[in-house]
Formats: structure tokens, sequence, C-alpha cells
């Protein structure tokens, strides 16, 4: 081995454990967002219907009085999303903002410190759904701290 295989080989390797650890922590990750039991006490401040799918969504009082004042929504604050399909609840997705958490993700798909999960009408998070996808969409709206409805908690009562 020539010194500039050895240090290829020394660079690779390193790679390969850089994204093992990336790995190690997304599946932490999302463990994270718990089911937020009790969030009907907060703010119900949106219906969004498309097509069959109706949408009530829930914030905490704080973070209706933050986006008031145009400000990124307080640490701590979970967003619900009920997911209902021809009326009946079909899933919830849910969203939650905590010091740090950010940190695990690429900074291409980080979103602020905030992260997502999917849960079922039974309130099991869904396996099957890593994140990565909520990451990428939202991504979209780190002009509004990643919320597509900030206008909307910003007009609650
Ligand atoms: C293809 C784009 C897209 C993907 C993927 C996506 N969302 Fe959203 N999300 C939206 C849009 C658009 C809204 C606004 C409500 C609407 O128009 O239906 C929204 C709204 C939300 C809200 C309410 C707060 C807000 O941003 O308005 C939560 C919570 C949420 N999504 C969580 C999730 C989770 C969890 C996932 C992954 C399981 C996910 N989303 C995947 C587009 C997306």
């Amino acid at each position: 081995m020539t010194v500039k295989n050895i240090l290829f080989a020394a660079l690779a390797a390193s790679v390969l454990v850089g994204t093992s650890g990336v790995r190690q922590l997304r599946a932490e990750e999302n463990e994270r967002v718990a089911f937020p039991h009790g969030y009907e006490a907060g703010v119900h401040y949106a219906t969004v219907n498309r097509g069959g799918i109706r949408e009530e969504l829930f914030a905490s009082r704080a973070a209706v009085e933050a986006a008031k004042q145009g400000l990124p929504l307080p640490e701590g604050t979970v967003v619900m999303l009920e997911d209902y399909r021809q009326d009946r609840l079909y899933r919830y997705v849910v969203m939650e903002k905590r010091a740090g958490w950010g940190n695990a993700y690429p900074e291409d798909i980080r979103n602020g410190d905030w992260d997502y999960r999917e849960f079922r009408a039974d309130k099991t998070p869904n396996p099957a759904e890593d994140g990565t996808r909520c990451l990428a969409c939202h991504k979209s709206q780190a002009g509004n701290d990643f919320v597509f409805t900030y206008d909307r908690l910003r007009a609650a009562r």
C-alpha cells in the first residue's frame, strides 16, 4: 500500500464511521417525539379541508402568542395535526421542537430543532415513517419556523 492508498483507506473508514454514527442518531431521534397526550387542551387553531381529508390543528397558547409577534415558536412547542379520512381518524402527525434536537441531522435536511413523528389511530408511532419525508417537505417553510400554517397560528384567537 502506498502512503496515498493508506490515507485514502483511513479517509474512507472515517467517512463510514461518520455515516453510521448519523444513522444511529437518526434511530434515537425517532424515539424522541412522544404522543402528546392532552394536546386538545391547547388551542385548536385551524381546520384544513382537502378532498376527502380533514385536518384539525392544535398548538399551545405560547406558540400562538409567539406567532402573533412574528417570532419563532418557543422551545418545547408541539404542533398536532389530526388527519381524518371520510370523517374517520386516520392518523396523527406531530412536530415538536426541543433545544439540540436538530444537531443529529445534516444541515441540508435539518429543520432547526424540530423533529417529526407519525402516529397511527391507536396513538402508537408508525415505525415505517422515519421522518425524512417530513423534514424534506417542511424545510421549504424555513422562513416560517418550518410551519406551513404559521399564518393560521398568527390569526388564532
Ligand atoms: C409533501 C409535503 C409534506 C410532507 C411530506 C409532510 N408535510 Fe406536514 N404539512 C404539509 C403541509 C402543506 C401542511 C399544512 C396543512 C395542509 O395544507 O394540509 C403541513 C402541516 C403539518 C403540521 C401542522 C403544522 C404546519 O406545519 O402547518 C404538522 C404537525 C405536520 N405537517 C407534520 C408532518 C409530519 C410528522 C410529517 C411526516 C410524517 C409531515 N408533516 C410530512 C406538507 C407536508
